[in-house]
């Protein structure tokens, strides 16, 4: 019973020593003073409980500091701390935890005293400001398991890195390496000891300078779950040896430029569900790869990347058996045939971007099984053929839709009701019309909508103006379509919304716009009246404005002087008339061209670019 009171009281009197330890407090002191902080982050570190500090974490049996975190997850520099990382740190021995990420210091390099916290397991540096060398030290922290010193501005060592790649190479327990984005060149080609990262299951090398071949020991990482070589220059092909990495689910190649080929052992990668070989020149036939997937990465991808790779020949109809896709990213390439029959079989597809090829023959009905599609891009190639509500009977989910750029027709039923709502819409140069598409009129969450050259000559359902109002983009250029413009255009709240409804059959006034369009083009209609001093505004971004080939008449409103963004004035051929507002010299530094041909206007001898 004696027992058991004096040990519920020991146990009682422990929170009492979370008032910190004198060396942690001072330390953690010494760390503000060292540190701007102009959103006052650490305005909770006063006081002697520096266990309750924004930030800071105590062991709640012993009272010492072992997490501290200070990260930074915003571009907001005022939201940053910035400063020098103080020395006085050393004497948070007992640290496990340290992220000072998204900070600013500056250019300190890291701290060769790092290898005084014996006890850190996680340290994030990334993003920081750190310039110099890796110290060596990192590697004498013996339990780390998550490193991350991604994105500082550290430089090769005259060691050529070999030093901390070894001492890190040699920690058992590390699990997690971040070097990405470090302005690092050299890359240790042999580490000399057996186990190298015996547990590393998350490397990233992306976006630095190495320029050697991958090294081998890379690829004897077998525990690796994630690893991106990405944005490098590397020399030399990818070894058959990465077929050996079986754990692997996500393989970064991307802009490689020197990477000549891909081994078929990279079809034994059994749990791949990423593979990112965008940008790295491939030179060859898609076809070609099919020993490839024909391993057992068909059934495990999901995401898979080869836009810009320099391919060519047919899409095969074997990708339709890489049937747990849920992306498939080939733009950029120069594949042409059809858009294979297999697709339909992908039934996760939730992308398919086959963007700026040569595609050159019809689009599959199967199209339109893959109900889980979001997205969808076939823009500029060469396809052909016949369009119907079919290719997208299932497409529930689809939101993204650009066919532009082919030589497509589509023929939809007038009654057709789409099963999706579309928030970009792209059909220019389609053949959509003799008539005008009558299923836009339940897409009410248009933000981008280009309908230019599709051949409608139809007069403009009434419902159209009220499809507008989230719209950042409205293309119907080059059409016949006949119908009054209303008073004023509801636009979406973009920053930069663009208008181009010349080359139609439009009658009415010059509609007022908001002040957020910055181009906006009329020419080549029936606008009759005159311009409304309304079209511009003290706010208006207006760069761009053609009014070119219509019925205007009157004057040009002295308001057009405010806008200060503008470019591009284009007024020729109405039937405008009286003088000019003197203000052009100085109206706009960016003026490039102001055209007022083949109107009435007195004092044309003032300008010298009409
Ligand atoms: C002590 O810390 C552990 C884990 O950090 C936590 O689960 C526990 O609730 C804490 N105990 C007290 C008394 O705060
Ligand atoms: C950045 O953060 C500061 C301080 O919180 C805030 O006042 C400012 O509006 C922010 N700036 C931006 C661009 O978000
Ligand atoms: C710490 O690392 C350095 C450089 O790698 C090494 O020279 C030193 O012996 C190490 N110290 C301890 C205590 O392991
Ligand atoms: C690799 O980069 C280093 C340092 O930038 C340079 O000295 C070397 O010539 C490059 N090697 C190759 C093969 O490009
Ligand atoms: C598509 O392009 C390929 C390669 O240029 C050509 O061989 C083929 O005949 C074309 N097919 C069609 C239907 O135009
Ligand atoms: C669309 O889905 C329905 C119900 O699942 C199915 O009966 C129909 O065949 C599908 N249509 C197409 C074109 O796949
Ligand atoms: C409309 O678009 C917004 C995003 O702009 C999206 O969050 C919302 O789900 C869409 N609504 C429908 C009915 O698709
Ligand atoms: C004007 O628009 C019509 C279509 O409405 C088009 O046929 C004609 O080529 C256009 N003229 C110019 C000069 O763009
Ligand atoms: C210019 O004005 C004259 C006389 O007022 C008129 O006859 C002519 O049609 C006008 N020209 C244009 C292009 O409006
Ligand atoms: C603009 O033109 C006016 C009138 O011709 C002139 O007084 C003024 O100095 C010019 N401004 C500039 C910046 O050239």
């Amino acid at each position: 019973m004696q027992i058991l009171a004096f040990t519920i009281l020991f146990f009682n009197m422990i929170p009492l020593s979370t008032s910190c330890v004198p060396d942690e407090i001072g330390a953690l002191r010494d760390l503000k003073l060292g540190l701007e902080d102009p959103s006052r982050r650490l305005a909770s570190w006063t006081g002697d409980d520096c266990c309750s500090w924004a930030g800071v974490g105590c062991d709640n049996r012993t009272g010492h500091v072992v997490r501290l975190d200070l990260h930074t997850r915003t571009s907001n520099y005022s939201m940053k701390l910035n400063g020098a990382f103080s020395s006085s740190t050393i004497f948070l021995k007992h640290l496990q935890y340290l992220d000072v990420s998204g900070n600013d210091f500056k250019g300190s390099s890291v701290p060769p005293f790092i290898d005084s916290f014996t006890e850190l397991s996680y340290l994030d540096l990334s993003n920081a400001g750190f310039y110099g060398t890796v110290p060596p030290q990192i590697g004498n922290i013996s339990g780390l398991r998550h490193v991350d010193i991604s994105g500082n501005y550290f430089s090769d060592d005259d060691n050529g890195n070999a030093g901390w790649f070894q001492a890190l190479s040699r920690l058992s327990p590390l699990e997690f390496l971040n070097l990405a984005d470090c302005d690092l060149s050299i890359i240790p080609q042999s580490l000399s000891n057996d186990n190298v990262f015996r547990s590393l299951s998350f490397l990233d090398l992306s976006s630095n300078s190495f320029n050697s071949s991958i090294p081998d020991w890379v690829f004897a990482i077998t525990s690796l779950q994630h690893l991106d070589l990405s944005g490098n220059s590397f020399q030399g092909p990818i070894p058959s040896s990465v077929g050996t990495l079986g754990s692997l689910k996500f393989l970064g190649i991307s802009s490689i430029q020197n990477i000549v080929s891909i081994p078929s052992e990279l079809g034994n990668l059994c749990n791949l569900k990423f593979l990112d070989l965008s940008y790295s020149p491939l030179r060859t036939e898609l076809i070609k790869l099919e020993r490839i997937f024909s391993g057992c990465i068909r059934n495990s991808l999901e995401y898979l990347d080869f836009s810009g790779s320099e391919l060519s020949g047919k899409l095969p109809e074997w990708i339709g058996e890489i049937k747990n896709l849920k992306s498939l990213q080939l733009f950029r390439n120069s594949i042409y045939g059809s858009v294979p029959d297999s697709i339909g079989r992908l039934s996760h597809l939730e992308t398919l971007h086959i963007s700026s090829n040569l595609l050159n023959g019809t689009i599959t009905k199967s199209l339109g099984q893959l109900s889980n599609l979001l997205s969808l891009d076939l823009s500029e190639n060469s396809l052909h053929g016949v369009l119907s509500e079919v290719h997208f009977d299932n497409l529930t989910r689809l939101d993204f839709l650009d066919l532009s750029s082919n030589s497509l027709i589509i023929e939809i039923d007038s009654d057709w009701i789409p099963p999706f709502q579309l928030e970009y819409l792209s059909l220019g140069h389609c053949k959509i019309g003799p008539s005008f598409p009558l299923w836009l009129s339940n897409q009410n969450n248009l933000t981008y909508l280009d309908l230019s050259q599709t051949d409608i000559s139809d007069t403009m359902p009434d419902w159209f103006w009220s499809l507008t109002s989230k719209l950042n983009y409205l293309d119907l250029s080059n059409n016949q379509i006949l119908g009054k413009l209303p008073d004023s255009l509801v636009l979406g709240d973009g920053d930069y919304v663009q208008v181009f409804l010349n080359s139609n059959k439009f009658y009415g006034g010059v509609p007022r716009v908001p002040p957020n369009v910055a181009r906006l083009s009329l020419s080549n209609n029936s606008l009759s009246g005159q311009i409304r001093a309304s079209i511009s505004d003290e706010k208006s971004i207006l760069e761009l404005i053609s009014f070119s080939m219509n019925k205007l008449i009157g004057t040009i409103p002295s308001s057009f002087c405010k806008l200060r963004k503008l470019h591009y004035l284009d007024v020729s051929s109405n039937h405008l008339s009286g003088e000019l507002p003197n203000c052009w010299n100085r109206s706009s530094e960016y003026l490039q061209g102001l055209d007022f041909s083949n109107n009435n206007f007195t004092e044309l001898h003032q300008l010298g670019n009409s």
